[in-house]
C-alpha cells in the first residue's frame, strides 16, 4: 500500500499564518465589488484603500479525494462599508451535503449562514468557539470586532465551492451591520430575492 505521509502545520496565534500550508490566497478590497449593499460607500473605500487586503486564506490540501480533509486558516481584517462590516464573499459547497467546522482563534466575528429555503442563522464567534456549518447552508464570515478575525476551518476535500449562489439571489438574506451601541445586528437585505422551488430542487440534487 502507498501510504500518504502524516504532516503537521502550525497556526501563528495573532496573525493566523499557517506554516506548513500548501496554498494561500488574498482578496483585496477592490476585488469585492457587488458584495456590499451601499455601492457608493464601497467606491469611496476602493479609491482610498482598494489595494489593501480584505481577507486571506492559508490552506493545507492533501488531495481532493472523497473522504479526505482540507483545513486552513481564514484571516478577515476589520473594517466597514457604510454600516456593514467587512465579510468574506461566502459560498455554498458545490457538493451541498458537505459540512464544515470553524474554530475561532482570535478576534470577534459572526458566521452568517443561510439555507437553500432562506432560513438564516448568525452565530457570534469569540476565541475558542467552534461553529458547525451543516450541509446545504451558505456561509460567510463577518468581522464585527476591531482586530483580525482569525478562524481555523476544516471541510471534506471533495466539497468544492459555489460562489455565484449569493449574487444570484441579490446577496444573502441578512446583512450584519453595526448598531448604535457599538455591537452588531442582523438586518434584512432589501435586494434579496428568494430562490425558486426548481432552483432549490436542482441544488439539492446536484
Ligand atoms: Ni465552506
Amino acid at each position: 500500500m502507498n501510504y500518504q505521509l502524516p504532516s503537521v502545520a502550525t497556526v501563528v496565534p495573532l496573525t493566523g499564518v499557517l506554516t506548513g500550508s500548501n496554498g494561500h490566497y488574498q482578496k483585496r478590497i477592490q476585488e469585492l465589488g457587488g458584495l456590499y449593499s451601499d455601492p457608493i460607500s464601497f467606491e469611496e473605500l476602493k479609491k482610498l484603500r482598494g489595494a489593501q487586503v480584505a481577507y486571506e486564506v492559508y490552506e493545507y490540501r492533501p488531495n481532493n479525494h472523497p473522504g479526505d480533509l482540507i483545513f486552513g486558516t481564514s484571516i478577515l481584517y476589520p473594517g466597514k462599508v457604510a454600516n456593514e462590516y467587512f465579510m468574506t464573499r461566502g459560498h455554498l459547497h458545490a457538493q451541498g451535503d458537505r459540512p464544515e467546522i470553524y474554530y475561532c482563534q482570535a478576534g470577534r466575528g459572526v458566521m452568517l449562514m443561510e439555507n437553500l429555503d432562506g432560513g438564516t442563522k448568525a452565530v457570534e464567534l469569540n476565541p475558542n468557539d467552534i461553529v458547525y456549518v451543516p450541509p446545504y447552508w451558505i456561509h460567510r464570515s463577518v468581522n464585527v470586532g476591531d482586530s483580525p478575525f482569525i478562524t481555523l476551518f476544516c471541510y471534506p476535500a471533495d466539497a468544492g465551492q459555489d460562489y455565484d449562489i449569493i449574487a444570484q439571489s441579490g446577496g444573502m438574506k441578512s446583512l450584519i451591520v453595526s448598531d448604535s451601541a457599538g455591537g452588531w445586528r442582523e438586518e434584512t437585505n432589501p435586494r434579496y430575492c428568494s430562490r425558486q422551488r426548481d432552483v432549490i430542487q436542482k441544488l439539492r440534487h446536484r
